[in-house]
């Protein structure tokens, strides 16, 4: 019989500090910083996102959309044999931001590791948890999208401080009988690094460079939209199904209209585009599941639709993950 993975449970988790763009423009005033809603708006489709406080960690947020996804799914931590944890602000350099929030879950044993591909994270994470869970590795996991992107803003740069926020999303997947996962298709082009990095590290107990997000922003729209029309064609093809079979689609949530771009290429009524940017920012690896937990509660998705989740980030990486819910 054929081994497939299954979502069985969505689950998200937003810090309780929301700035509106108002809020923010009259932060980023008091220290000479000069932005607006309208800009903000026009430019992104942005309108709030959610800081965490300075002692809540990726692993804070994580473990909180953890434990919602696991409720959905009618598990306990307990059942859980493989974390992945999608972050590029893990808590520590080492250990993992995974193996913290499986202690933070109350469990030990299953393998548990955090995947680095910046927006693309999750689709990442999800494949792999996919793959292993196809090869007999793993039979239930959690994978999670976690981020404190506030902790690396350069808040004296108005072109990006405006773009991110914190949360994380999760979701569990179990192996399953019926597909599931239908098909994902990753890449990475390293020779892209310099367009949106943070280009620090840590040496001899001190971080040197420049620990903070730079973003050549319009490098990165037009790589985007090629590269997210492109994902979604090959992992169509893999699955031989075509755009009109899509019920959903739910693209890294950063600007509204690399999203739209990418919808109408694929000839989607915007109807059928989850959007929660307006509400969350850009929350990086956390933005996928964040904006699937979102449109699962609120009635939007159902069982047995098809939805294509796509990543583009930092990297450059991106990847698209075609499932049937
Ligand atoms: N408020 C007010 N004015 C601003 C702001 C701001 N926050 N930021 C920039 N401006 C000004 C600029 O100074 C510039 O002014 P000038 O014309 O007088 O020089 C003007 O607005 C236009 O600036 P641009 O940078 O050309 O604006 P653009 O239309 O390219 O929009 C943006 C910038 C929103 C960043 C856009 O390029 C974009 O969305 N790019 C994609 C970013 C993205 O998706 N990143 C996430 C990738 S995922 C990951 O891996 C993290």
């Amino acid at each position: 019989m054929t081994r497939y993975s299954r979502i069985t449970g969505t689950g998200s988790y937003l810090p309780p500090r929301r700035l509106t763009n108002a809020d923010l423009a009259a932060e980023l005033a008091s220290q000479g910083v000069e932005t607006s809603d309208e800009w903000i708006v026009e430019r992104t489709g942005i309108r709030a996102r959610h800081f965490a406080a300075a002692d809540v960690s990726s692993s804070d947020l994580g473990v909180e959309a953890a434990k919602h996804a696991l409720e959905a799914a009618g598990l306990q931590a307990s059942d859980i044999d493989l974390i992945i944890v999608a972050t590029s602000t893990p808590d520590m350099v080492f250990p993992s931001a995974a193996c913290i929030l499986q202690n933070k879950l109350g469990i030990a044993g299953c393998a548990a590791f955090d995947v680095q591909a910046v927006c693309s994270g999750f689709v990442y994470a999800l494949t792999v948890a996919d793959a292993m869970i196809k090869t007999g590795s793993a039979n239930k996991a959690l994978v999670i999208g976690a981020e404190v992107f506030s902790r690396i803003l350069d808040f004296s740069d108005r072109t990006t401080c405006v773009l991110f926020g914190d949360g994380a999303g999760a979701v569990v997947l179990e192996a399953s009988e019926t597909p599931g996962i239908l098909a994902s298709d990753l890449h990475a082009d390293g020779k892209h690094v310099g367009i949106l990095c943070v280009p620090g590290h840590v040496s001899g107990g001190k971080v040197l460079g420049q620990p903070l997000l730079k973003m050549d922003g319009q490098a990165v729209f037009k790589l985007a939209v090629g590269v997210l029309e492109s994902a979604a064609r090959a992992t169509l093809a893999k699955a031989n199904l075509t755009d009109a079979d899509i019920d959903w689609l739910i693209p890294h949530q950063a600007n509204i209209r690399i999203m739209q771009s990418t919808a109408k290429k694929l000839k989607m009524p915007l109807e059928k585009l989850i959007v929660t940017v307006d509400q969350h920012g850009n929350t990086s690896a956390a933005s996928i599941p964040l904006a699937l937990d979102t449109a699962v509660r609120s009635g939007k998705i159902k069982k047995g639709d098809t939805l294509m989740l796509e990543g583009v980030g930092g990297g450059f990486t991106w990847g698209a993950v075609l499932l049937n819910y």
